[in-house]
């Protein structure tokens, strides 16, 4: 694995999070009793505007029960488990780190979603899947953690059917040089932004072409803006996986939007044949 490979996995080690999850979900009954989506989405959508914004882009990408899905970088699940209720389609995720990978798992245990949503630890720029295997590939608030973008790019474009689709929620760099921490990078190295239009223009060489994209950094504000003015979150929430630091990276998250530092994109692409390129 590579130094920036092993840097992101620090920054997402979260040792003994499973265990965390299981003493700050006890709130919501015994080990045995279902959890709802509802219960878990304070903690297991992390992005700007959570749930909210994976809504957004599940409807852009068009997903029906017979779309199969492949999370990239799929967190501890969260987005996955949405897809798959909301739609009826089936999930697989992949993560770099292993912790959130078990806390992915047990969760999907406990809301019963199992035999539909599945994840695996591998790294995006090598996914572990045939050829052409899903009609859409989900990405969100991962890119900005990748370097090579090219080869990230290529990759899920292998993965893709011709005619599948890419849909992505990223965070950009605008207008100048954002301030850390922030919630993926406690520092500049292992943060790898580039603008909206140089992420569109990355994933156009690897094969797509854009069916929308737009800024939806105005949004992600009122966003960044609310939480500040509704004061600390109550428990369980994303402190719980990523530690007691979150709510200052959070916050520098927001500063840097407000300031202009930083916007987000939303946007999705179709994956096109070999011999339309
Ligand atoms: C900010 S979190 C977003 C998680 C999830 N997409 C969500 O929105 O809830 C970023 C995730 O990307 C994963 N990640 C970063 N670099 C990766 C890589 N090269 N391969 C696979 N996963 C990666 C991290 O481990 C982390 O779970």
């Amino acid at each position: 694995m590579t130094d920036v490979l092993e840097g992101v996995r620090t920054h997402y080690r979260a040792i003994g999070l499973t265990e965390r999850l299981k003493t700050v979900l006890a709130v919501f009954g015994p080990e045995g009793q279902r959890l709802t989506s509802q219960q878990l989405s304070a903690l297991d959508q992390f992005h700007t505007r959570g749930l909210a914004a994976t809504a957004e882009l599940a409807k852009l990408a068009g997903i029906t029960a017979d779309t199969s899905v492949l999370d990239v970088g799929s967190g501890i699940g969260g987005p996955a488990r949405y897809l798959a209720e909301t739609f009826g389609c089936r999930v697989a995720g992949i993560d770099l780190s292993e912790p959130f990978v078990d806390a992915a798992r047990y969760l999907t245990e406990r809301t019963g979603q199992a035999g539909q949503v599945s994840f695996q630890t591998a790294s995006a720029l090598a996914l572990p899947f045939d050829d052409a295997r899903f009609d859409v590939v989900l990405l969100q608030h991962v890119a900005m953690n990748i370097a090579d973008r090219a080869q990230l790019y290529r990759e899920i474009r292998r993965v893709l059917k011709s005619g599948g689709k890419l849909a992505t929620f990223d965070v950009v760099l605008n207008g100048g040089d954002p301030h850390y921490p922030v919630p993926w990078a406690r520092t500049p190295e292992t943060s790898f932004l580039l603008t909206a239009d140089a992420t569109c223009e990355a994933i156009e060489q690897a094969g797509f072409h854009t069916l929308t994209a737009h800024d939806d950094t105005e949004a992600a504000k009122n966003w960044a803006a609310q939480l500040r003015a509704s004061g600390p979150p109550p428990s369980p929430n994303l402190g719980v996986v990523m530690g007691p630091d979150f709510a200052q990276l959070a916050a520098n998250l927001g500063r840097n939007l407000m300031e202009g530092r930083l916007g987000i994109l939303m946007a999705v692409f179709e994956a096109v044949s070999k011999s339309a390129r």
